[in-house]
């Protein structure tokens, strides 16, 4: 097998501005696509000696945007945990957070809840299935060098809030709202793979301003205080 198909430590970033602060932090180099036919990207280095591979979801060429959400990021979870069977996946990217939970925009949360919030089926068993209630391992290394809170994460495919959704995220207590942690968490379940999830807080679900001025307005602060968390992150993960 081609060493650049084997990574210790994968990281999936779904948002090439989110993945960017990162790749310069740990000097990670571009090898090319995941697979010819997606636009999803690797970037690849070293870490005390231990390979670390970013996996972006890439942009689409239709839409001239980046490949967002809970497709992408369970194709490329896929097939990505397929060629690189790392020891760590690590989700890490972006999320809306709570101030009525404490959040603060640039707060880091390393969630070990995942939900679905918007996939309702009344349905005996479907119903179930849809929110995929799930709870990961901590890494209490890792978090504590990425000084990162405790939290439960909920995936949907908006990136605005229903007043459903409202009810749910306070019946739920969810303290990071994102566009793909439980996709990929359904992935490295079925991988059978260690998984953490990264998140950095850009807007306030719970506050009036609208959450596409503050994503926008907070972006480069928050991503820049993501790729922190990460790079201590993987420090830890390659001395343990
Ligand atoms: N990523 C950053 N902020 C988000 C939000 N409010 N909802 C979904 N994904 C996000």
């Amino acid at each position: 097998m081609n060493d650049r198909n084997t990574s210790d430590l994968l990281i999936q970033v779904a948002l090439h501005a989110e993945a960017l602060p990162i790749i310069r932090l740990l000097s990670l180099h571009p090898i090319g696509r995941l697979d010819s036919n997606l636009p999803s990207e690797l970037w690849q280095g070293s870490v005390h000696g231990h390979r670390i591979t970013i996996v972006t979801h890439g942009r689409d060429c239709e839409f001239d945007c980046d490949r967002i959400g809970t497709e992408s990021a369970t194709i490329v979870a896929f097939l990505a945990l397929r060629m690189m069977r790392p020891k760590l996946f690590i989700n890490a990217g972006t999320c809306g957070g709570f101030a009525t939970q404490g959040a603060a925009i640039g707060d880091i949360y390393m969630p070990t809840r995942f939900l679905f919030h918007d996939q309702r089926v009344a349905l005996p068993k479907f119903d179930a299935f849809a929110v995929a209630d799930r709870t990961t391992s901590d890494f209490p290394a890792i978090r504590a060098a990425a000084n990162a809170k405790h939290g439960t994460c909920s995936t949907g495919s908006s990136l605005d809030t229903t007043v459903h959704e409202i009810a749910f995220f306070a019946a739920e207590s969810v303290t990071c709202k994102d566009m793909e942690a439980a996709a990929i968490v359904r992935v490295a379940v079925d991988l059978e793979t260690p998984f953490a999830a990264l998140k950095v807080v850009t807007d306030l679900v719970d506050h009036r301003q609208a959450v596409q001025e503050s994503f926008q307005r907070n972006l480069e602060f928050a991503t820049d205080r993501l790729a922190h968390a990460v790079d201590h992150a993987a420090r830890v993960f390659s001395a343990a």
